[in-house]
């Protein structure tokens, strides 16, 4: 029979001062050191805002209240809490401190929470935009190279982007298709060639925990037009990234913070059958753009 021993009344923590100590005592002896770094940071930020903002035990139920309803709002098309890191700027700082490039290598920028496995792969210069939401057709081309400008063959770009109508498939129940997702292949010179629709800026999903706090914060849930792309060749870091067009007027304002300057590039309007019109074998009104991805070696293991 074990005998339980109680710590004298004096030695128990009381103050807040007190159970703070405590719990980072109690996480002290955590063996990997890592988890053991990660978790007495995140204890003593998380005690230190709650004693800062003065939490009040009716806001500390708010606060649970949000996080199980963002949390019941993850499924397979929905996550909500990848919204909610995006729209607090976790994702970007987490994404400039985990992908920093070499000079000269395509930046990154957030992942976002449409992207679906399974896209199919399309021929050079296929559609993606394989059911009409209108919009104005577009082709996006360039080369994949490497840190030397040497083309690099058989690239593979996973490329996604919102309809004309402002919502991914994954939004919209009347799409069974894979709409506006393809998986594309550089040819041996190095080239890929997709065909959409010029992108449009769109507002993040809205009607749940995430939109609240942002209407809370008196924030507006717009990103600028943009196509999405991660693009992978064996020997090489992938990048996960996206093309903005120059002309949005939410570049300066992204919900996400997820905007570069050297991501943005110049939609050029075609009105007339010009020679592009002849090249990619489209009537006008379309748009083009040029831009070459640059990758990084792959990280020694
Ligand atoms: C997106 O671009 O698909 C996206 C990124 C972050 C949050 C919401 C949407
Ligand atoms: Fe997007």
């Amino acid at each position: 029979m074990s005998t339980t021993i109680a710590k004298p009344r004096s030695m128990r923590p009381t103050s807040e001062d007190d159970i703070t100590a405590e719990v980072l005592r109690r996480v002290e002896a955590t063996p990997d050191p890592r988890t053991r770094e990660i978790m007495l940071s995140l204890l003593k930020h998380l005690h230190a805002f709650i004693k800062e903002v003065r939490l009040t035990e009716p806001e500390w139920w708010t606060g649970i209240d949000f996080l199980t309803r963002t949390g019941h709002m993850c499924d397979d098309r929905r996550q909500e809490f990848i919204l909610l890191s995006d729209t607090l700027g976790v994702s970007m700082v987490t994404d400039l401190m985990s992908n920093s490039k070499p000079p000269g290598a395509t930046e990154s920028t957030v992942f976002g929470p449409f992207h679906r496995d399974g896209a199919p792969e399309m021929p050079f210069g296929g559609d993606i935009a394989r059911v009409d939401r209108g919009g104005v057709p577009t082709i996006i081309s360039g080369r994949v190279l490497d840190l030397n400008a040497k083309p690099i063959a058989g690239a593979m770009l996973d490329v996604w982007q919102v309809s004309a109508d402002a919502l991914y498939d994954s939004q919209d129940d009347t799409l069974e298709q894979m709409n506006m997702r393809g998986l594309f292949r550089t040819d041996s010179a190095g080239r890929y060639q997709v065909r959409t629709k010029r992108p449009v800026h769109y507002q993040i999903p809205s009607d749940g925990p995430v939109g609240e706090l942002l209407r809370a914060t008196n924030r507006h849930p717009w990103r600028p037009a943009h196509t999405h792309f991660v693009i992978f060749a064996e020997g090489y870091e992938p990048v996960t990234t996206h093309l903005f067009d120059s002309i949005d007027p939410y570049l300066n304002e992204d919900a996400v913070f997820g905007v570069k300057d050297s991501l943005i590039v110049k939609f050029e309007e075609h009105n007339t059958r010009d020679e592009a019109a002849e090249k990619y074998g489209i009537e006008p009104p379309f748009c083009t753009t040029e831009y070459d991805f640059v990758l990084a070696p792959a990280k020694a293991k």
